[in-house]
């Protein structure tokens, strides 16, 4: 092991054989973690190059189970976002695609630190359950053209213990490394085609355009050496998605954008996406016919019918997704208000997503509960002119004594500005 990280530390390439190795190593824990430690950081500096990323990616992918989705007819195109604030778009293409025909077998995460997760967050839906066999999984995508559920300890094991040693030695911001991680899960779940949302910004693991691009060209360089399309779409989060932040109010967000008054950017985002994802399913021909059934399907109705359909399959209360007043609320709330007049010139996601978890939207440990129906309500976002004394936004908890320590993150999120701000776009780059 030692002359195979003198390697690494000298930037030269490392063949299939030493990968191989390495990760069987390290899964039976042979090679030590101080070892892989200082491994990951001769990757942090030196790099891997494409085929060396490509590998690691197939030996991780392969440290655990392969999901086997032939049963289902049709392609299956999978989406997966880097992770951002009040990102709630698998609660609304989920649903949206597989009404277009594109079968939807996802398997999703939970929130972590200032991100929140797909299945907290349907979770939020009394009754509904995102635990099931992989037998009962396979059916309900057969029945309805639709199921989500978690991912079990099997899949990716590598991942999960390389991950846990990168989070403690400074070595999670690497492109190959990054690439690697989420691309052998994906494949792992077993998807033809891949949609990769590839978030930049405050609230994003990768800050500048330039990085998001170099992480995007990898992945897509991943997916050809495994026969797998992949398309990423560069989008920005220098602000939350949308209005809302928290389970249940992402949650009511999501049901207004399938019933077609969502707010303007999370439904671009949706069309964007899903537009892709059915070109990749083969369900339509090109971006824009796709874009145009998507936009009928909502307006039909047929999209939110669909919604309904998979809550009530995994157990959920439908009742609460016709009457959303229904989905848990929050005892108390707050206003926050401006204390000055001007453009609203930063909206920080990440600092955003920080308040979300102190008044008990996500998690602060691993193993921390969450209150559904805590979060945020945004009232204005970047751009807007704002009174001083005027209200930006609602701060929803079932615990009062969370308000001060998030009214003080709040205070570090918003900036307002005499001039306004020049407008951000939210889709960036599309890639393939
Ligand atoms: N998300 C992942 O799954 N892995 C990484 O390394 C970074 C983000």
């Amino acid at each position: 092991m030692v002359e195979l990280i003198v390697k690494k530390r000298n930037g030269l390439e490392l063949s299939k054989d030493e990968l191989t190795s390495i990760i069987d190593g390290f899964i039976s824990s042979e090679i030590p973690d101080y070892q892989i430690s200082a491994f990951l950081m001769a990757i942090y500096f030196k790099g891997m190059n494409s085929t060396e990323t490509a590998i690691l990616t197939d030996l991780m992918m392969r440290s655990g189970e392969l999901i086997d989705l032939s049963e289902i007819e049709g392609i299956k195109v999978d989406k997966h976002s880097t992770g951002g604030v009040g990102d709630k778009t698998t609660l609304i293409l989920a649903p949206l695609v597989a009404a277009a025909g594109v079968p939807v077998a996802k398997m999703s995460g939970r929130g972590l630190g200032h991100t929140g997760g797909t299945l907290d967050k349907m979770e939020s839906i009394s009754g509904f359950s995102v635990d099931m066999t992989r037998a009962q999984f396979i059916e309900n995508v057969k029945s309805h053209n639709i199921a989500v559920c978690g991912q079990n300890a099997n899949l990716v094991p590598a991942d999960k213990k390389l991950y846990a040693l990168r989070d403690v030695t400074a070595t999670v911001n690497n492109i190959s490394l990054i690439a690697s991680s989420i691309m052998s899960k994906k494949l792992a779940c077993g998807a033809d085609a891949i949609v990769i949302d590839l978030k930049v910004g405050h609230g994003a693991f990768m800050k500048t355009l330039e990085d998001a691009e170099e992480l995007a060209e990898v992945m897509i360089n991943i997916g050809a050496k495994m026969n797998r399309k992949v398309i990423a779409v560069i989008t920005s989060m220098s602000e939350p998605l949308g209005y809302t932040i928290g389970n249940a109010l992402e949650v009511k967000e999501a049901i207004d954008t399938l019933k077609g008054h969502g707010p303007e950017d999370l439904t671009d985002l949706c069309l964007e996406l899903g537009g892709h994802m059915l070109v990749l399913g083969e369900v339509a021909e090109n971006h824009e016919k796709a874009v145009l059934k998507l936009k009928d399907l909502i307006k039909s109705g047929k999209a939110f019918d669909k919604f309904k359909e998979f809550v009530e399959a995994q157990g959920g209360d439908v009742n609460c997704i016709e009457h959303p007043e229904l989905l848990p609320g929050a005892k108390y709330q707050r206003t926050y208000k401006s204390n000055e007049n001007g453009y609203l010139s930063e909206l920080n996601a990440l600092d955003i997503g920080l308040t979300s978890v102190k008044l008990g939207a996500g998690r602060e440990t691993k193993d921390s509960a969450i209150d559904f129906g805590a979060g945020i309500r945004l009232l204005k976002k970047m751009g807007d002119f704002v009174e001083n004394g005027e209200a930006l936004a609602v701060l929803y908890s079932n615990d009062e004594s969370s308000f001060e320590k998030a009214v003080e993150l709040m205070d570090l999120a918003y900036k307002i500005s005499e001039e306004k701000p020049k407008e951000k776009r939210l889709i960036l780059k599309t890639m393939r």
